[in-house]
């Protein structure tokens, strides 16, 4: 039979304008208590999902307000209850420790502790929120354990959201066939700043680091994380490591350009790589304060949201204000709590609240002072700002690392911290102009993709709802039905010195 061109035609446009409108998701984003840096990670993509009408609602544990995160909000209210995550332990750990895997697992600690809370005091509420019937469930890789108790006995899909890069436990869980040994790790530490791949001794420690990351993400932590969720979830409990492999989609903020060259499945991408506009003028007091015309250029000094100088150890505040009060012929924007301290000069201005993104993006600013948090790290690169790091705890030091390696960034050791010490770091980079030109080199490569990523992320996921939630199976790496012992090739491996052994016997 002839079907004409013209009919061929009409066919398409017509499937054309079903896919376009294509099932509309409801997704619930479950993240960990108080969740606002993982949240705010993660609700750039949330808020592309919602120009294509998916419902996206945010579920975390709730202990006191916090900002507007332009989602559907479902939290479970635990007023009145103790935030394990916001203990004295934090100070110290930011400021005094080498943080590792070992920290991770306590955090999925802190975390059970709050979901078992729930389960026994707010189970209304939870049973509410999961009876709302979502079509899809998005986990926060990080200790939301609640959240993942809810996707585990709603039946329904689940997706993992990562607020950085794909961690090594969970890489390894969804058999990503990725070699960590040859990559930064996430927990780099102090005494390894110069890390590079090359060097044998370094190579071990990202094995350690990986192996050492997988057996407290299986084990330790999954142990407080079965103990959790044990009323609704029984004998065997709750698996994270199955949770994990049977997701249906990873996601991470990292971006491609940033990290590594690193293998991924289909089932994977990064919508990490964007640029986000700030809207707002900058403030008028903050923009006379910049444009001072005695000023040589601004230094901005700002350490997240989770440093308190008032907690610092002295000799830190001590050494900062000592080297500021020097610069007097640049504008220093200092984000501290609390009162302003005695002694700093009048070319110092401190404040408990700083616009970060339009300061950075202000032609004067020349050097930015951070603590390396990932999305503080994009505001670096978006704005081409030359950065001192001093990384405190979790990524943050690989995250200072990959900007290092790209040549427009030094890295602090927190542990020697000292007048000389920074005094060098930031002369280092005010008087040399190839920091400023490898940011805004980078820059240029950043931006430069064949499709933006939220849009590209957008489009994989209405594929996923698409398909209900999860694609077809051979969509997925054959790895994940294997053991790793097949995977890791171990049993081949095994082979040749059998046989060695077989023949030296014989
Ligand atoms: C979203 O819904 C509006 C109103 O129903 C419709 O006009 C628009 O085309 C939809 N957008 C997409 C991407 O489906
Ligand atoms: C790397 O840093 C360590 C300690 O900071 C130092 O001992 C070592 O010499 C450095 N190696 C290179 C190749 O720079
Ligand atoms: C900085 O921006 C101002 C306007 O905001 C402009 O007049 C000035 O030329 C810019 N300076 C440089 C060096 O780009």
């Amino acid at each position: 039979m002839y079907v004409s061109h013209d009919f061929h035609m009409r066919f398409i446009a017509f499937f054309a304008t079903f896919l376009k409108h294509a099932e509309a998701a409801r997704a619930l984003l479950t993240v960990m208590d108080q969740g606002r840096s993982h949240a705010t990670s993660i609700n750039t993509f949330m808020h592309r999902l919602q120009k294509d009408n998916h419902t996206t609602a945010l579920e975390f544990a709730h202990f006191r307000q916090d900002i507007d995160f332009g989602m559907d909000e479902r939290f479970i209210d635990m007023s009145g209850f103790q935030n394990p995550f916001e203990s004295p332990d934090f100070d110290k750990i930011a400021f005094e420790e080498d943080y590792s895997f070992i920290h991770q697992a306590v955090a999925y600690g802190f975390g059970s502790q709050t979901c078992n809370n729930i389960l026994k005091h707010r189970r209304e509420r939870f049973f509410e929120i999961l009876y709302e019937d979502w079509d899809i469930y998005l986990s926060d890789s990080l200790f939301a354990i609640c959240g993942y108790g809810m996707a585990e006995i709603s039946g329904k899909p689940h997706v993992m959201m990562h607020s950085t890069d794909l961690e090594a436990a969970q890489g390894s869980f969804k058999g990503f066939s990725r070699n960590y040994a040859t990559f930064v790790p996430s927990n780099l530490p102090f005494s390894m700043l110069n890390y590079t791949v090359s060097n044998y001794y370094h190579r071990v420690w990202a094995a350690y680091d990986w192996f050492g990351s997988f057996i407290f993400t299986a084990y330790v932590g999954n142990f407080a994380q079965k103990w959790a969720l044990r009323s609704i979830i029984p004998f065997p409990y709750f698996s994270f490591a199955e949770y994990n492999r049977r997701s249906s989609f990873t996601f991470t903020d990292m971006p491609d350009s940033l990290f590594p060259p690193a293998s991924r499945t289909n089932d994977f991408f990064s919508f990490g790589a964007y640029c986000k506009e700030s809207s707002k003028p900058l403030d008028l007091e903050f923009k006379t304060f910049i444009e001072h015309p005695k000023s040589k250029g601004t230094i901005l000094i700002a350490f997240g949201t989770f440093i308190d100088w008032r907690k610092a150890p002295k000799n830190y505040y001590d050494a900062f204000a000592t080297v500021v009060n020097r610069l007097s012929e640049y504008r220093i924007i200092w984000s501290m709590k609390g009162e302003r301290p005695p002694g700093l000069k009048k070319h110092v201005k401190t404040s408990s609240w700083v616009p970060q993104n339009q300061i950075l993006h202000h032609n004067k600013t020349v050097l930015f002072l951070s603590h390396g948090g990932l999305k503080s790290t994009k505001e670096v690169i978006c704005s081409a700002t030359p950065t001192i790091f001093v990384p405190m705890f979790g990524e943050q030091t690989r995250n200072a690392w990959l900007i290092k390696e790209k040549g427009f960034a030094r890295i602090m050791n927190k542990f020697k911290i000292n007048v000389d010490e920074l005094d060098t770091h930031m002369r280092e980079v005010l008087e040399h102009p190839n920091y400023q030109q490898n940011a805004n080199k980078f820059l240029t490569y950043y931006m430069d993709q064949p499709i933006p990523t939220l849009d590209e992320g957008a489009f994989k996921f209405n594929r996923l709802v698409k398909y209900g939630g999860k694609m077809p199976s051979h969509f997925y790496p054959k790895s994940l039905d294997l053991s790793y012992f097949t995977v890791l090739n171990v049993d081949l491996l095994i082979v040749v010195p059998i046989m060695m052994l077989y023949l030296v016997l014989k």
